[in-house]
């Protein structure tokens, strides 16, 4: 692989001359099409109201949600990830509201397959959004329990299926749940329906904004994920994760956060050669954003993440800045 190069046969500066050889040699391209746009869709709600925590991201009623996409579409892109914002009057310890098969965000799902039939669409799957303690699973003697959560995701993943989600998104870290959501999808005739894991998703921190985007962070207070969240130092354990859920019927594992692991997704695309995405939390959103919004880094700093996110490994990218971002890329 290594071959001798010495000055000045080789300078390196020649390929670098102008934007249009750059370009042209460049190793990674971002286009729309590697892009997932997130959106919050708020239950008993009309309009649009801001995210305090999450600069230019809004929770829309499902009119202005609908409006919303259309404005995603024009942009270029052509798959969403939705998350509901649940009314906190109908959460409860169990996150029963997730299992009804009327529920808001099915009907939410309805509405925009019928206006949108071919956008790509992504449900979460997790209880999160709907428990009162803020928690991704069922507590049982203190503990989130692992197997009596996965009865209940099951029945979640059933209904995001039927109500038309293209991908289900596990986003709950238990274990074993990819294998039994899938053989619930072959048995009910959802043979197409995409799993897309959450294979390896770490207790991090910058999942500060999204919770209280949903409203989750009150609820959560000061408990943690950790005993199902992955540890934010390890990275074999990650392989593991992964290994496991393909093993399982995953057809496409996440990487999340994605900023501070490059290393995580490049060491998976690596090792499992399969697609691979990777998830730009709220917190790196904000981040950024806000320090662009301020002036005191340029806005160019967006696209750089999502570069380097790509040049890491990852096949598409979940960005608060997909619609933004794809908007620049074509001009618009
Ligand atoms: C819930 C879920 C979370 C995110 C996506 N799905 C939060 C969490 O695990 O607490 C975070 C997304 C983000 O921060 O943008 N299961």
């Amino acid at each position: 692989m290594f071959i001798e190069r010495k000055f000045p046969n080789t300078r390196l500066r020649r390929l670098r001359r102008n934007t249009n050889l750059i370009d042209l040699v460049s190793e990674t391209n971002l286009s729309s099409n590697d892009l997932i746009q997130p959106i919050f869709i708020k239950e008993n709600f009309d309009g649009s109201e801001p995210i305090d925590s999450m600069p230019n991201i809004f929770r829309h009623g499902i009119d202005n949600a609908i409006k919303e996409i259309e404005d995603i579409k024009k942009s270029g892109i052509n798959s969403i990830a939705v998350f509901p914002v649940i009314d906190s009057i109908n959460k409860d310890s169990k996150g029963s509201q997730a299992v009804d098969a009327n529920n808001f965000i099915s009907n939410s799902i309805n509405t925009i397959k019928k206006q949108f039939p071919d956008i790509i669409l992504i449900a979460d799957v997790a209880l999160d959004p709907y428990t009162d303690h803020g928690h991704d699973g069922v507590i049982i003697n203190d503990q989130v329990d692992n197997d009596e959560t996965i009865k209940i995701l099951i029945d979640q993943s059933l209904i995001l299926a039927s109500a038309g989600a293209d991908m289900i998104a596990p986003s709950d870290m238990m274990d074993g749940r990819i294998g039994l959501i899938r053989k619930a999808l072959e048995d009910n005739n959802y043979k197409d329906t995409i799993l897309l894991s959450y294979a390896a998703k770490y207790n991090s921190k910058f999942y500060g904004p999204f919770r209280d985007a949903v409203g989750s962070s009150s609820n959560l207070g000061k408990s943690s994920k950790s005993s199902y969240q992955m540890s934010l130092k390890n990275k074999e354990e990650a392989l593991h994760e992964v290994a496991m859920d393909i093993n399982e019927g995953a057809d496409i594992v996440m990487i999340k956060p994605a900023m501070p692991y490059l290393d995580i997704i490049h060491a998976i695309k690596e090792n499992f050669k399969i697609p691979t995405f990777a998830y730009q939390v709220s917190g790196e959103y904000s981040m950024l954003k806000l320090a662009i919004n301020e002036g005191w880094l340029d806005s160019d700093v967006m696209l750089e993440s999502l570069i380097s996110i790509k040049r890491a490994g990852a096949d598409a990218i979940l960005s608060y800045a997909a619609k933004e971002i794809s908007k620049e890329m074509q001009k618009i």
